[in-house]
């Protein structure tokens, strides 16, 4: 599959190179394409162009940019995006990483969608981080990609793309629950960094046979 990957930070890098493996075909969108190729040098199948160019010649499109800047760079290129799937790992954080700025009856990819007015967003890939994503064993257990999205069609994709990561792929629900998503990677951060229990967990859904 023809997939981007908005960002060409920590967690997009991961993402890409671990569906590269998995034989998608990665274009990264980036603001300067020609000083951030470099990082991508030993993949063939990754190139890098402008934030446009990459959502425009691919059939997914996943935003990897820190929130501060999502809506912003959504707004730009919504016409790139039209009529595709939009996946959203973004976690809405403060700078300091020491909670969210949005929640309740609200989340980030439902600010997403209300600009994406014509895209299927799908919230998946925020509640692992870069560090843990290319190793989805832990303990023998294969981690869980929690998603959730309102198209049962793009979701089928996304769940497809999950598990080509080596992940089991959790459905989460409506859109709506991204608000909920959003708190669980909150969680992570918390437990992880702010009560320095490590970062070499993950949380998964347990369920009686
Ligand atoms: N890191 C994790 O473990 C993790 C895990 C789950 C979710 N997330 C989410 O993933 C998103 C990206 O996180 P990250 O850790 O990959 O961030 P990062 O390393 O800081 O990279 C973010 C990328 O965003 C792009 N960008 C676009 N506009 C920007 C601007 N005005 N200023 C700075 N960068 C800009 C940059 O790529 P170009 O220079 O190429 O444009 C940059 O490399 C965030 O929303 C975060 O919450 C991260």
């Amino acid at each position: 599959m023809n997939i981007a990957i908005l960002g060409t930070g920590k967690m997009g890098t991961v993402v890409g190179k671990r569906l590269v493996a998995a034989d998608h075909t990665i274009v990264f969108g980036s603001r300067d394409p020609k000083s951030t190729r470099h990082k991508y040098a030993d993949f063939p199948n990754i190139s890098v162009r402008s934030y446009s160019e990459a959502a425009k010649d691919s059939e997914l499109s996943i935003i990897a940019v820190p929130w501060a800047f999502t809506l912003a760079l959504v707004d730009s290129i919504a016409t790139e995006l039209d009529g595709k799937i939009v996946v959203d790992l973004t976690n809405p954080l403060a700078a300091d990483i020491s909670h969210l700025v949005v929640g309740g009856t609200n989340s980030a990819a439902e600010q997403i969608a209300r600009i994406l007015v014509n895209s299927k967003i799908v919230k998946a890939f925020n509640g692992i981080t870069a560090d843990n994503f290319l190793t989805p064993n832990f303990s023998g257990d294969v981690a869980q990609i929690f998603y959730c999205g309102d198209d049962a069609e793009s979701k089928k994709v996304v769940r497809r793309v999950i598990e080509s990561c080596g992940y089991e792929a959790q459905d989460c629900g409506a859109l709506t629950n991204a608000r909920y998503l959003e708190g669980i990677a909150m969680l992570w951060l918390q437990l992880a960094f702010w009560e320095d229990r490590g970062s070499d967990f993950s949380f998964r859904i347990a369920r009686r046979q």
